[in-house]
């Protein structure tokens, strides 16, 4: 393979990707789950992996392919989830994409909940573990550290303020509740994103969410290159 560094900068380099929804049990047959298509951390994973990193995607359920060069790992929950990224850690660049459920159910039904003719069953939810936020947090915390935030309003403030109570060197902001005549951000190829530093905020124009994985990858080969 090719080593030049020219054309595989990141030649070397771990760099850990989390992508799409999780779904978490209610019972066999229902789960909860959210409208993330994996569609934007596969294109980081991929951008990634063709700049020469080894690549390790976690990946919950998502009907996308596999990109060339790309080491996946499937889950389903969050809790599978979190169970995956720490055993893929050590990594030189981890980028949180993942739509995780901030809820599960309390109480997963071990057969499938009956209509009873009466009133509908009360969803008991317990709060997800904060992936990103513990690996902030850990010993094996990677040198870059990009999480993405999903804002339907106040976008660049509430994702600046992510930026620092989850001690991440970078956000990349999305605002998806914007309609793009196709159903919005979660599902659609483009989209607008705002990546927010250390006292520094860049508004990317719109553009495919190949071409924002591309220029992301290339910003965080700057920094993973350095010295
Ligand atoms: N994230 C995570 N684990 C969770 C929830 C979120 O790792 N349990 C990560 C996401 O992958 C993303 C970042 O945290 O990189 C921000 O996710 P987002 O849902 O925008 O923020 P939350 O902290 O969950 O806050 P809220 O949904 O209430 O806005
Ligand atoms: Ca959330």
């Amino acid at each position: 393979f090719d080593v030049d560094p020219e054309h595989r900068p990141l030649f070397g380099k771990h760099i850990l990707v989390t992508a799409g929804p999780t779904h978490e049990p209610i019972d066999p047959v229902r789960f909860i789950a959210n409208r993330s298509s994996g569609k934007q951390g596969f294109a980081i994973a991929a951008a990634a992996a063709a700049a020469g990193a080894r690549v390790t995607l976690v990946a919950g359920p998502v009907a996308l392919a596999t990109p060339p060069g790309v080491d996946r790992v499937d889950v389903e929950s969050a809790q599978e989830m979190a169970a995956a990224v720490k055993a893929a850690l050590p990594a030189d660049a981890a980028v949180m994409v993942a739509a995780v459920a901030d809820w599960r159910t309390k109480d997963f039904a071990q057969e499938k909940i009956k209509k009873r003719g009466s009133a509908p069953p009360a969803l008991i939810l317990a709060e997800n573990p904060d992936i990103l936020a513990s690996v902030a947090g850990s010993r094996q915390r990677p040198k870059l550290l990009v999480g993405f935030a999903a804002e339907t309003e106040n976008v660049v403030d509430n994702a600046t303020r992510k930026r620092k109570s989850k001690g991440v060197d970078w956000i990349v902001a999305n605002d998806v509740g914007q309609a793009d005549g196709k159903g919005g951000v979660m599902g659609g190829d483009e989209n607008t994103v705002h990546l927010i530093s250390e006292g520094k905020v860049e508004d990317w124009e719109p553009m495919s969410k190949q071409a924002v994985a591309r220029r992301l990858v290339e910003r965080m080969t700057e920094v993973l290159t350095s010295e």
